[in-house]
């Protein structure tokens, strides 16, 4: 099969036939959207949003970088505050749409490729990236929040079995990473895994931008 075929193919399958994305991380989570979408959408927003969500200003707006069907972006719309969800994959923004309109609330989405990020300086008032990890991206999220804006931070760290250790971090890096930010809460910890329901080890940090 040529490109051209594999591209045709791919276009009858595809929620979004004006839309032709090639990336590999968008043609393998498109996949698994298309084929499990609903399943995943069942998950529940991340603990540690749910127990520091209060500190989201109601009058800012909010990046859910990585948002996939919008598990958080969806419950952080639901306390009222605006949010824009990116990813690579317009499956997983497509489901998260419909999801939000079933809810009766805005969220505002955009296919965004996060390894060659660019944002803005100063524009936005949160960034919640969740069970994603993309080093280049550390940069630009410093870049795109408001001086005394939040990160919400929380994903898997790299115990040394995993195969793919870039998708992991590496015990203390988050928390190194943004060490010039007011740390507001720093762990490393074992949170249940939504689809496998097994333990994973992950390091969660919420941080505030410093005040010029
Ligand atoms: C494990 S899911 C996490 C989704 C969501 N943050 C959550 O916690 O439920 C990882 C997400 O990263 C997205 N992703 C993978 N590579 C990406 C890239 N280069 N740029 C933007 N998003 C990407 C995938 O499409 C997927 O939705």
């Amino acid at each position: 099969m040529n490109a051209t075929d594999e591209s045709s193919s791919e276009n009858n399958n595809s929620l979004f036939p004006q839309i032709r994305c090639s990336h590999p991380d968008a043609v393998k989570w498109n996949g698994r959207y298309q084929s499990d979408g609903d399943y995943r959408q069942k998950g529940h927003p991340s603990y540690m949003l749910q127990e520091f969500v209060h500190l989201l200003s109601k009058n800012g707006v909010v990046l859910d970088a990585a948002a996939g069907v919008g598990v958080n972006a969806l419950f952080v719309a639901q306390q009222g505050v605006s949010v824009v969800a990116l990813d690579i994959s317009e499956v997983g923004l497509r489901l998260l749409r419909q999801r939000a309109a079933e809810l009766g609330v805005g969220v505002d989405t955009a296919v965004f490729d996060l390894t060659q990020p660019y944002f803005p300086p100063n524009c936005v008032d949160a960034i919640l990236n969740f069970r994603f990890l993309e080093r280049a991206a550390f940069a630009a999220y410093r870049q795109a929040l408001r001086p005394g804006g939040l990160l919400f931070f929380e994903t898997f760290v790299h115990l040394g079995e995993e195969e793919t250790a870039s998708y992991f971090l590496e015990p203390g890096e988050l928390h190194t990473a943004f060490a010039d930010f007011q740390i507001i809460h720093s762990a490393e910890t074992e949170v249940r895994g939504q689809r496998s329901g097994k333990m994973r080890h992950v390091a969660q940090l919420i941080a505030r931008k410093p005040e010029i």
